[in-house]
């Protein structure tokens, strides 16, 4: 994939094509600025959207107006199929949301602005954690704003199903599982699933991790080792998937995943394996996590993070918007901003200099893990949300995992083929 749209860039660029932010550039090197940021993103879920919200109307405030491009689609592959192909007709949005590895391929390619002034003056480099500056960074120069860490491996749960079943939140692989089987012997559905490869991949992350423990996740997730990729760890990986797959309802296949928190909110079902952008869709239905629905790690990922963070990159555009751009960089940074935003995104700050005070108890839990996992190295990039391996990669083991999620592979097969598929994207 990434081959392929470097040879369609490069092929447009020696072609002579301008690229300029949505407008041709023009000559004149002091026309006025542009005071508005056309932003592509895929925030589309009430607790998205109210996120966003928040950051549309600080950046109000400063005289900026937003362009709004929403582009439908949970962990932005749509959203990232529509920004290649207004690349490479040479229109680019200003400014665009933007995950891990897709932004580093950007930057190798050329087309992102430098944040380097903000980000002196802003001092991000002292506050910045490092997992994260590894994707904001590039050649030691500043392109991207980080504006919260997500994190994958939670569960969220109905309160009143387990509480009226007498189940307590799980705290191991089997305790889940067997909670699971009472509660589909209850006649409810036990685990809210959306069918479709990034949420299947989210499952995956933690169901790595339960097998074979974070060594295993940065071996497999991170290096890449064939080996082990192959091995009888990661066939238990797909023998939970396989597991998972007996708890979702019959019409899981291609559901959005805000629809299967709301199955959880509204009791349909009793668990979600998702990020924690699923506790924005609890929030923004007026519920608190701890009274009004629980939430912990993934059973048998405890002392573990899979995390990723939700960047702004700005394309290198017509310096009339570069303004608008930097005033988008600098309140995404702002400390008060990350606070109000994060609370209602279901994330936790970007920046290491936040007090948790204002946060509820899922984020609390969320700050003191990601400080925890990074002190001990069991903090690793997400491999469903683009933060440990580049898209290719990323895609053949979505393959992969997919169709094995669908019956196309036995646990067995699923390993060797995950092995392969590595093997030839990377
Ligand atoms: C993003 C979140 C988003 C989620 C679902 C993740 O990849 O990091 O911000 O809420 O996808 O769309």
């Amino acid at each position: 994939m990434k081959k392929v749209l470097n040879l369609m860039l490069i092929l447009l660029m020696a072609a002579g094509t301008l690229f300029a932010g949505g407008q041709q550039e023009t000559a004149a090197a002091d026309v006025a600025d542009v005071n508005e940021v056309e932003v592509l993103h895929w925030w589309t879920s009430g607790g998205e959207a109210a996120a966003l919200n928040v950051l549309k109307e600080d950046l109000e405030t400063k005289g900026i107006s937003w362009t709004d491009s929403p582009v439908a689609g949970g962990g932005g592959d749509q959203a990232m199929t529509v920004l290649r192909s207004r690349a490479t007709a040479g229109n680019p949005p200003v400014a665009v949301q933007m995950l891990g590895f897709d932004i580093l391929d950007w930057a190798d390619l050329g087309f992102l602005a430098d944040l380097n002034d903000v980000a002196a003056a802003e001092n991000w480099d002292a506050v910045v954690p490092e997992a994260l500056k590894y994707f904001s960074k590039y050649d030691g120069q500043w392109i991207a704003a980080p504006v919260n860490v997500h994190s994958t491996n939670w569960i969220w749960a109905n309160k009143e199903i387990l509480d009226g079943l007498g189940i307590a939140m799980p705290q191991t692989w089997d305790e889940f599982i067997m909670a699971m089987e009472k509660i589909q012997a209850s006649g409810k559905i036990a685990l809210a699933h959306g069918g479709q490869a990034w949420q299947d991949a989210t499952m995956f992350d933690s169901c790595v991790i339960a097998a074979g423990g974070p060594e295993f996740y940065k071996k497999t997730m991170v290096d890449l080792d064939e080996a082990a990729l192959k091995s009888d760890t990661m066939v238990d990986a797909f023998k939970k998937m396989s597991q998972l797959r007996s708890f979702v309802d019959d019409n899981f296949s291609g559901r959005d995943w805000n629809l299967a928190s709301a199955m959880v909110i509204e009791g349909q079902a009793a668990f979600q394996m998702m990020g924690d952008w699923a506790k924005g869709e609890f929030k923004a239905a007026g519920l608190e996590p701890g009274t009004d629905f629980y939430f912990s790690r993934t059973p048998g990922t405890d002392g573990t993070v899979t995390f990723n963070s939700d960047q702004f990159v700005m394309f290198d555009v017509a310096p009339e918007y570069q303004n608008a751009q930097k005033e988008l960089a600098k309140a995404i940074m702002a400390p008060s901003f990350q606070v109000a935003f994060n609370l209602v995104k279901g994330s936790v700050p970007a920046r290491t200099d936040i007090s948790d005070a204002e946060f509820d108890a899922a984020g609390k839990k969320g700050m003191a893990d990601l400080a925890m996992a990074s002190k001990n190295g069991t903090l690793f990039g997400s491999m469903a949300h683009g933060h440990s391996a580049p898209a290719g990669v990323k895609q053949a083991m979505y393959d992969v995992i997919t169709s094995h999620f669908n019956g196309v592979y036995s646990d067995e097969e699923a390993a060797m083929e995950l092995a392969a598929a590595v093997a030839s994207a990377k």
